[in-house]
């Protein structure tokens, strides 16, 4: 039998026991797969008595990084511990050693990926990273290969289930935000703190990896706008359903020009997406990737985008892309970060907007707001009245813009919500397609 690929786990946790289950179980179909086998060699973990759900032999755990990054036996570094220090470091290390690397870690490659793969490419080797966005689902791999013949145009995407799943249920079942997301914890779809996915933290790690991989460029986290879904109402889904759309937490990047020069738009933002568009309809903890590309046209990637088989599934495609590489020597791909598009700021969007108002329930309201909009130039498309409370004397009315740049738009809401006659601006989504 050929000599064992030496694989080290950091981190024996949800995505960690995927991989590890799945190397001791489908040992010998990765062996004939390769050629060589794969040995579960050194896991490190923070607690070796912790109880693990997993027939591992307890002499393999240790909790000293040196024992996986000084070890000459080690071919190939996994780094599943997640959070950005130290796990960071340790892929530094790994890398400076000549190791391969395969992480699923989207903090760790939003804010470090560019250093880390032209380190990687220096020292010969490579890092792969396939599960941090979308788990399982194939994008990573599929934009640096099999799209690369295409100029990506846009990558819209709903990159993270907690979201999705809150929205769907506040959508489908009337739900208010607070009991979607109890929900969505008891079920362990949302962690207990959940800010990272409401606030859309978790959506701008990943949008920045798809990014600068799609267009070629740089595009650190703190550049992309963000905004989370806590703000959204039951009202919200119902009034977007009459209208003809669903909402949904999308991350955006897209070529645009700005001041006559190419330019890139990055965003995360909930959004009112048409009912027909494909992503529309992806509900629950699903995830999906639509990329745009110029002789391509549209491609949607859709499956779970978490959990620990589906990322074990991607985790293991890179170790056994490593072991490859390890055995035939193939050059490792270097950073092709060099278009250096500029972002363009969000207040030079340009789309439609949903703005949901509550105003006083009588004459001449409408001719107010309406003037205000005229002065910003932003086109109204349509104003329905929707609940009134007549204890109140107030009307709740949707208003539906025409294309508008945002920074008027943004000015037109701070002279309405300066009206008497507004009692709220309740909110402002944009509309995406
Ligand atoms: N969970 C998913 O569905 C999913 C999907 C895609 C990507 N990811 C990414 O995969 C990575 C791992 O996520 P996870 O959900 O598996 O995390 P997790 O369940 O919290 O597991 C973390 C593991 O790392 C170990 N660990 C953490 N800090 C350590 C340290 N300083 N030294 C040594 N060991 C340390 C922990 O050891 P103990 O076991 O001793 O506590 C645990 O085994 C993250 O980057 C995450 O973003 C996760």
């Amino acid at each position: 039998m050929a000599t064992p690929v030496n694989v080290a786990l950091m981190g024996l946790g949800v995505v960690g026991s995927g991989v590890a289950r799945a190397l001791l179980e489908k040992g010998d179909v990765y062996a004939r797969r390769l050629g060589r086998p794969l040995r579960l060699y050194r896991v490190l973990v923070r607690d070796p008595d912790k109880r693990r759900a997993l027939p591992i032999d307890p002499a393999i755990l240790t909790t000293d990084p040196a024992r996986v990054l000084e070890d000459q036996q080690v071919h190939i570094v996994v780094e599943l511990m997640g959070g950005e220090r130290p796990a960071a470091d340790y892929i530094r290390q790994a890398l400076a050693r000549g190791r391969y690397v395969v992480t699923a870690n989207k903090e760790v490659m939003a804010k470090h990926g560019p250093e880390l793969l032209a380190l990687a490419h220096r020292q010969g080797v490579d890092i792969l990273y396939e599960a941090s966005v979308g788990a399982g689902i194939p994008i990573v791999s599929p934009l640096k290969r099999d799209l690369s013949a295409n100029d990506i145009r846009a990558v819209r995407a709903i990159i993270n289930g907690t979201t999705n799943y809150i929205l769907t249920r506040m959508d489908s079942d009337g739900l208010d935000f607070t009991t979607a997301l109890a929900q969505a914890q008891e079920l362990g779809y949302a962690e207990p703190d959940p800010t990272n996915d409401v606030e859309g933290h978790d959506a701008v790690y990943k949008l920045a990896i798809l990014a600068s991989l799609a267009f070629h460029t740089r595009v650190p986290p703190e550049a992309i706008y963000r905004e989370g879904i806590t703000r959204l109402q039951g009202r919200d889904f119902r009034y977007a359903r009459e209208l003809g759309y669903r909402i949904k937490l999308l991350a955006i990047a897209r070529r645009a020009a700005a001041n006559g020069t190419e330019a890139l738009e990055a965003r995360v933002h909930p959004a009112l997406l048409p009912q027909g568009e494909l992503l529309a309809k992806v509900d629950g903890v699903l995830n999906a990737i639509e990329v745009e590309g110029d002789l391509l046209g549209r491609v949607v990637f859709q499956g779970q985008g978490a959990g620990a088989q589906p990322t074990a599934s991607a985790v293991v495609a890179d170790i056994l892309d490593a072991a490859q590489a390890l055995a035939h020597g193939r050059p490792p791909t270097p950073w092709q970060g060099d278009a250096e598009l500029p972002l363009r700021p969000m207040t030079d969007l340009e789309c439609r907007y949903y703005i949901r108002m509550e105003v006083a329930d009588r004459p001449g309201v409408l001719a107010q707001i309406a003037r205000c909009f005229g002065d910003h130039r932003v086109s109204i498309a349509s104003v329905i009245q929707k609940e009134t409370n007549e204890a109140a004397q107030t009307a709740e009315i949707v208003i539906m813009t025409h294309i508008a740049r945002e920074a008027d738009v943004r000015a037109t809401m701070a002279d309405v919500q300066r009206l008497d006659v507004v009692c709220e601006v309740g909110n402002f989504l944009r509309v995406e397609g």
